[in-house]
């Protein structure tokens, strides 16, 4: 494929741009598509692809109304919006030289992860919206904003192995921390499933108690807090900032959970929820970059420099 010599000086000079929009855009879409839950609007295109059978797109319909139509097929036009971003990802790693099969590989994650996630998306459509696709397709968006950041750190970084800057217990600490975290967000995910925003009356739900998800939910939050102090010791100096950041980006989700816990989830408060959720992952991603560097190694790969002093020759 040949491109256009102004189109790649584009693509290069946004590259950085780009990486960061897919970050906003992975945890973004998670927001939009609680708003289209809370709005009961999950069914607003009964089908898919199609939003009614016959048309792609809403038109007047005898049971669903307007709002419910267009609120549904926003946030699968957002799709595409986040699809052409990844793409622009894909291909600004393609064009660079020396091209850098890291960034690549990353870029193609992202574009990937939308493709599947439209089809994660459909099947959530067509089974009603059955909890357990929807609790997968925001695990999904959770990872793709996860590998988003570490797309975004691979552009400032070198591609040679990553050199850990934090001794091994900060590092395996932070590997189970991770697993936590995934833990924790699918617990919320079970929240939601047995909770009152359905996204459509007639959707089937895990039939748990809420109370009892609910303190499983908050349970695995104290967990992660706690292994987060003991990560405050054993990183010492080192990536203080990121650390901070994380630190009140939990503190600010653990309150927001506890506000809509107690009145009764109102709707504002879940996509807030959704929204606090994408910045804690985004916050974990960003310390674990943090914690370690990747040697740049130059065109022949025989030469390195750290990557910190790498980012001005790659820019
Ligand atoms: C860092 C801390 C937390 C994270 C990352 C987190 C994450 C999440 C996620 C990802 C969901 C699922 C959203 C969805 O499926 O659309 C959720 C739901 C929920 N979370 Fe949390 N959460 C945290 C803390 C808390 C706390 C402390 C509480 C208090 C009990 C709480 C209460 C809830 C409730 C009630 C729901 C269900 C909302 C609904 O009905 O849709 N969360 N949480």
């Amino acid at each position: 494929m040949t491109v256009p010599a102004w189109l790649t000086a584009f693509l290069l000079k946004f590259q950085r741009a780009f990486a960061i929009a897919v970050v906003a855009a992975q945890a973004g879409i998670a927001v939009t598509g609680s708003v289209v839950r809370v709005t009961g609007s999950g069914l607003g295109c009964p089908t898919w692809p199609e939003c009614v059978s016959g048309s792609l797109v809403p038109v007047a319909h005898p049971e669903i109304g307007p709002l419910h139509q267009w609120v549904e097929f926003g946030n699968r036009t957002l799709t595409g919006v986040v699809g052409i971003i990844a793409g622009l990802c894909l291909l600004a790693a393609w064009v660079d030289r020396p091209r850098r099969p890291r960034v690549v590989k990353l870029a193609l994650v992202q574009f990937g992860g939308v493709v599947v996630q439209a089809g994660i998306g459909g099947i959530t459509v067509l089974t009603g919206l059955l909890w357990w696709t929807v609790g997968i397709h925001l695990m999904v968006s959770m990872g793709l904003t996860w590998a988003a950041v570490v797309l975004l750190a691979a552009l400032r970084e070198g591609d040679g192995p990553a050199v850990p800057l934090v001794s091994a217990n900060a590092q395996r600490l932070q590997v189970v921390q991770a697993g936590v975290l995934g833990l924790l967000v699918l617990a919320g995910t079970f929240v939601t499933a047995a909770g009152p925003h359905a996204g459509d009356a007639s959707a089937p739900r895990l039939d748990l108690p809420v109370p009892t998800l609910a303190q499983v939910h908050a349970d695995l939050l104290f967990l992660f807090l706690g292994m987060l102090v003991g990560l405050g010791f054993l990183l010492g100096r080192h990536a203080r900032r990121p650390y901070a950041v994380l630190v009140a980006t939990v503190l600010a989700q653990g309150v927001i959970g506890m506000v809509q816990y107690w009145t009764g989830v109102p709707e504002v408060l879940v996509s807030v929820h959704v929204l606090g959720a994408g910045a804690v992952v985004i916050a974990t991603a960003h310390l674990w970059t943090a914690t370690r560097v990747r040697a740049h190694l130059d065109e022949v790969g025989l030469r390195s420099q750290t990557a910190g002093s790498s980012v001005a020759s790659h820019a």
